[in-house]
């Protein structure tokens, strides 16, 4: 057997009591506790911890460079270490924008001064430069620069023509297109979802329309073009409806959601609680019905935060005045947790939706517990309840309607390479 220098004894993998044993940084082997005698490894006692791969979050904003103020790339990656998010994907609504080799580096750099053992930053690059849908950025440069994939981010590009060829210059240099669905038209300026309760509240809404429109736009380029599109953050049942027929008919089209759209609906902007807006809105309780139901069949592929952290400032103002976002990364994997408590998810769809299946999508590496594997996991207590206080919340965004509220399931300890990046 391969040299092992650290045992994690006892630990729970679907549902079986293991130990995992750990060499060099890369799992030895993942072996029924007890079955295996390791001397003079290391040894830490999992008894009642879960294991889980280090997860991964396809949707992150990090704000650095230009926004210090609502998070650094270092206080992203203390709540990424923290969570248990060993890679997390960074948007390019940065300021200046990541459409060059330059912002993309600076980014890599500040990651690996902060945290030289990952959590790993994987930049994904502007699809047009400045995010301005009119010239597309440089997909070579930015893909050598270590981007993983090109996105416009949460400003969808209104010139199909150009969409479309960005598409085809992404695939070039095998980058995949993330795409932030919504129609620049339909249901500008809403702040909510469009209905009863919007009507009621006197805000603007956004109509599901706008998105599915832009879905459909989208999948009909994939099958055209027989290209990949990987559909941001789908909030309804239209959008849903749509991917399922889709993938039936065996078009490139992947997809993510967010933890909070398949846990709250646009009830919760009741009292115009800033901490709920976000973009696209939270639906109806039928869309977070719908969402549930794609997420268990795999018509939604993966699960991400879309961690959009704020400054306090910015969302103590009205409802319509306040800026999109929740911070996600201290609570997904406690909100996830809450899905398999509640049954609508199994504790063995965590490690597909978090991780093993986002790897398969953007070409990233994952542990899939077989040896060889990268020695990145997770030691997770699902007993552990904890309140997300502003001094729990590693992120300087406290932006997300946990603030303060007590949630299942804690990380007690992060592991990358085999060596620990996070621990209480
Ligand atoms: O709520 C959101 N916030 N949605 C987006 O698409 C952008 C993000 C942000 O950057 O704050």
């Amino acid at each position: 057997m391969a040299h092992v220098d650290l045992l994690i004894r006892n630990v729970s993998w679907q549902d079986r009591d293991c130990d995992l044993l750990v060499g060099d940084g890369k799992v030895v082997e993942l072996a029924d506790a007890g079955a295996v005698q390791a001397s003079g490894a290391r040894v830490v006692d999992g008894g009642g911890l879960m294991l889980l791969p280090s997860l991964i979050d396809a949707h992150v904003h990090l704000r650095e460079p230009g926004q210090e103020y609502k998070e650094d790339i270092a206080s992203g990656l203390s709540a990424a270490a923290g969570g248990g998010f060993g890679q997390v994907m960074a948007m390019a609504n940065t300021s200046p924008v990541n459409d060059n080799a330059s912002v993309t580096r600076l980014m890599l750099q500040k990651a690996a001064q902060a945290f030289p053992k990952g959590p790993w930053v994987r930049p994904v690059g502007a699809l047009t430069m400045g995010l301005q849908g009119k010239e597309l950025a440089p997909a070579g440069e930015l893909a050598r620069a270590g981007c993983v994939a090109l996105s416009n981010d949460g400003v969808p590009v209104e010139n199909t023509e150009l969409f479309r060829r960005a598409v085809e210059y992404a695939a070039d240099f095998g980058l995949k297109v993330v795409d932030h669905c919504e129609d620049p038209w339909l249901g500008r300026g809403g702040v909510m979802n469009e209905g009863e309760v919007s009507g009621r509240l006197g805000l603007k809404g956004v109509p599901t329309a706008s998105e599915a429109m832009q879905v459909a736009r989208d999948i009909l380029l994939a099958s055209y073009l027989n290209l990949p599109i990987h559909l941001a953050h789908i909030s309804c049942r239209e959008s849903v409806e749509l991917i399922a027929r889709a993938k039936e008919r065996g078009i490139p089209v992947t997809a993510e959601t967010c933890p909070h759209y398949l846990l709250w609906d646009e009830t919760r902007v009741g009292n115009y609680d800033t901490s709920v807006r976000v973009n696209p809105p939270l639906r109806t309780r039928d869309d977070v019905l719908a969402l549930r139901q794609a997420v268990r069949t795999g018509v939604i592929d993966i699960l991400v935060t879309d961690h959009a952290p704020h400054a306090a400032h910015e969302k103590e103002v009205t409802f319509a005045d306040a800026p999109n976002g929740i911070s996600g990364l201290d609570t997904a994997l406690s909100l996830t947790y809450e899905l398999v408590r509640s049954g609508e998810l199994d504790a063995a769809d965590i490690a597909r939706l978090w991780c093993w299946r986002t790897a398969e999508i953007f070409g990233l590496p994952a542990n899939r517990m077989r040896p060889g594997d990268p020695a990145d996991f997770v030691l997770f207590d699902p007993d552990l309840a904890w309140v997300a206080t502003a001094e729990a919340l590693l992120s300087k965004g406290k932006n997300t309607p946990c603030l303060d509220k007590e949630v299942p399931g804690r990380v007690m300890a992060h592991y990358l390479g085999g060596e620990a990046v996070f621990s209480r």
